[in-house]
């Protein structure tokens, strides 16, 4: 498939996802959205990928959704046609880890993509923000809700009700991002990340993500449950018996993703 607003990249066993529009700071139209859905669920079922990197340019992981392209919808477009976000949740589906690679600006839309993202390292010129307020609307794709889960409920009201932006430095210290660093090193590092997780057991892979994930979604009693049950499935996958059997043969397992 030709995309236009997106360039992907297959590099071993990670697809590079690199959104680009760069006249209108990546802003997230409905092409981008569209193209980034067909590019994940295409790197989803694509057997020799095992993990993804989203990324942008060094100005903006992306600035948002496209104002442009909203500004005179009215409630019936949005509501009932469900524009602007329709499309924003095939990430949410997606079953093998994403990584967001953030440099420069991660504002509304973008920081809400990043948010979706399974974790987010960033350069140090990174400032992640939700600036609706200042359009006359609000966070519509997860803001209000993964911002206070990722940084507290103080720190997000902070930033959803001033608009204000939160660098690299304060983005670690309160836990929105897992590493910041030098600009420069950004996609290194996120590679080097994603071809770490490309190493593993891609089904323990797939296991720890929907594990993690159900964190969010149920209760701590729920939660430790599901992680039991899946805990007792990896040892039904011939990848445990070889991780464990590596260890005490004091080598490198070799995963067979089986
Ligand atoms: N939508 C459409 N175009 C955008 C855009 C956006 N979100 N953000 C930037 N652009 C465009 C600008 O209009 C400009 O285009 P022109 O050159 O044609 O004028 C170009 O990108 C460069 O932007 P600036 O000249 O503004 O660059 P800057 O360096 O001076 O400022 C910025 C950068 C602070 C990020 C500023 O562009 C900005 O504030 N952007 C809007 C951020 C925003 O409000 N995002 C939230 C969008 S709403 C949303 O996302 C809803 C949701 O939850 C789903």
């Amino acid at each position: 498939m030709e995309f236009e607003c997106i360039i992907l990249e297959i590099k071993e066993k990670v697809g590079l996802i690199t959104l680009h529009r760069p006249k209108a700071l990546n802003a997230l139209n409905d092409q981008l959205m569209n193209e980034l859905g067909s590019a994940l669920k295409s790197l989803d079922s694509n057997e020799a990928i095992q993990c993804i990197v989203i990324t942008g340019s060094e100005k903006a992981f992306a600035a948002g959704a496209d104002i442009a392209a909203m500004a005179n919808y009215s409630f019936m477009d949005t509501y009932k046609g469900d524009y602007i976000t329709r499309n924003w949740e095939t990430i949410r589906q997606i079953r093998k880890p994403v990584i967001a690679a953030v440099a420069g600006y991660a504002l509304g839309g973008g920081c809400e993509l990043a948010m979706m993202c399974d974790f987010i390292i960033a350069a140090e010129n990174a400032k992640f923000g939700q600036p609706e307020i200042k359009l006359g609307t609000l966070p519509g794709a997860g803001g209000t809700q993964r911002l206070p889960r990722a940084i507290s409920k103080s720190k997000a009201m902070d930033m959803c009700l001033t608009a204000r932006m939160m660098d690299a430095a304060e983005a670690e210290r309160a836990g929105l991002v897992s590493r910041v660093v030098p600009q420069e090193m950004l996609l290194e590092e996120a590679m080097a990340a994603a071809s770490t997780i490309a190493s593993m057991s891609l089904p323990i892979v797939m296991m720890i993500k929907e594990s993690v994930n159900r964190a969010y979604e149920t209760t701590l009693s729920e939660g430790v449950h599901f992680e039991r049950r899946l805990f007792q499935a990896s040892f039904g996958t011939e990848d445990q018996k070889e991780g464990m059997a590596a260890f005490l043969e004091k080598r490198s397992a070799v995963f067979k993703n089986q």
